[in-house]
């Protein structure tokens, strides 16, 4: 697909239809977004995995609708051709649905997004129809939530036992029948993600759940290999930045500290009798 064209959610479809995979990555700044826009990725999810990735904290449930936006925002002035989804936080859409509608429609009127993701199945179902409702696109997002690591007992694999992954089938027909335009399914069993994908017409984005799902999404800096931590079984690094950055600053530190740099070609010059005169003017002053 040309780069000059910007992804829909139709394309989105009929990539299923025609069993073309689909690409997503999350990122949360201009620059990358400008990169992976150009690599040609169909979706680029502005994710509240923000809060651990780049803000450095622990979870994500403490990141606010002013951050995401912020991010956001970064994020849509460097994609042209990507559809671009903002993940809402939490408590932004779970206490009620009249709030729910309206920071969903902040993620397109002030962040700049296309479209925007929750977590959860059957219990925000209907919440997804208000806001789909008003004419806002939404990818739902079941399995391991993040928002909810609490209630889930931390980072583990999801649907494993018949009740849990009958349950993930229910919660995925249930976003669908509420209008969910896809459906990200984080770290689940591949052919559980396979049966679901199977069951609907939306196409299903697999994180961590095989290669089954109509689409992919990593976060942008596993793939690369920016950070220092334990990454999940289901991430593989396709780059090493993390220690070409570390080389370069480290020579930069030697460089500064050797005088080598900057060097005569880092220097601005001006012209020698300019500085001729302006020696013997300092000259002067000083005597
Ligand atoms: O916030 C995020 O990055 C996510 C990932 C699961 C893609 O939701």
């Amino acid at each position: 697909m040309s780069l000059d064209h910007k992804i829909t959610i139709l394309d989105l479809r009929e990539k299923k239809l025609s069993s073309h995979r689909i690409t997503m990555l999350a990122a949360y700044d201009c620059p990358t977004a400008s990169i992976i826009d150009r690599a040609g990725i169909d979706l680029i999810l502005v994710g509240d995995s923000v809060a651990m990735v780049l803000l450095g904290r622990e979870h994500t449930v403490s990141v606010t609708m002013e951050e995401m936006l912020h991010h956001c925002r970064a994020v849509a002035q460097g994609a042209r051709h990507s559809l671009l989804i903002g993940d809402m936080p939490f408590l932004s859409y779970q206490a009620d649905i009249g709030e729910a509608i309206h920071n969903a429609g902040r993620f397109l009127k002030e962040g700049g997004m296309d479209a925007v993701k929750l977590e959860g199945g059957l219990e925000i179902s209907r919440t997804v129809r208000a806001i789909v409702d008003v004419g806002i696109p939404v990818m739902g997002h079941i399995g391991l939530t993040p928002q909810t690591i609490s209630m889930l007992g931390g980072y583990r694999v999801q649907g494993k036992d018949l009740a849990t992954a009958k349950a993930l089938v229910d919660d995925a027909l249930a976003l669908e029948d509420a209008g969910a335009f896809s459906l990200l399914i984080e770290a689940v069993p591949g052919p559980v993600a396979g049966l679901i994908t199977e069951r609907l017409t939306i196409p299903t984005i697999g994180i961590g759940s095989g290669p089954s799902c109509n689409g992919q999404s990593l976060v942008f800096y596993d793939l690369i290999g920016f950070l220092d931590r334990p990454l999940p079984k289901f991430v593989k690094q396709f780059a090493t930045v993390r220690s070409a950055i570390l080389d370069a600053v480290k020579t930069y530190v030697e460089e500064v500290g050797a005088g080598t740099f900057p060097g005569p070609e880092h220097t601005y010059r001006i012209d020698d009798t300019v500085l001729e005169a302006l020696t013997k003017e300092l000259g002067k002053e000083v005597g």
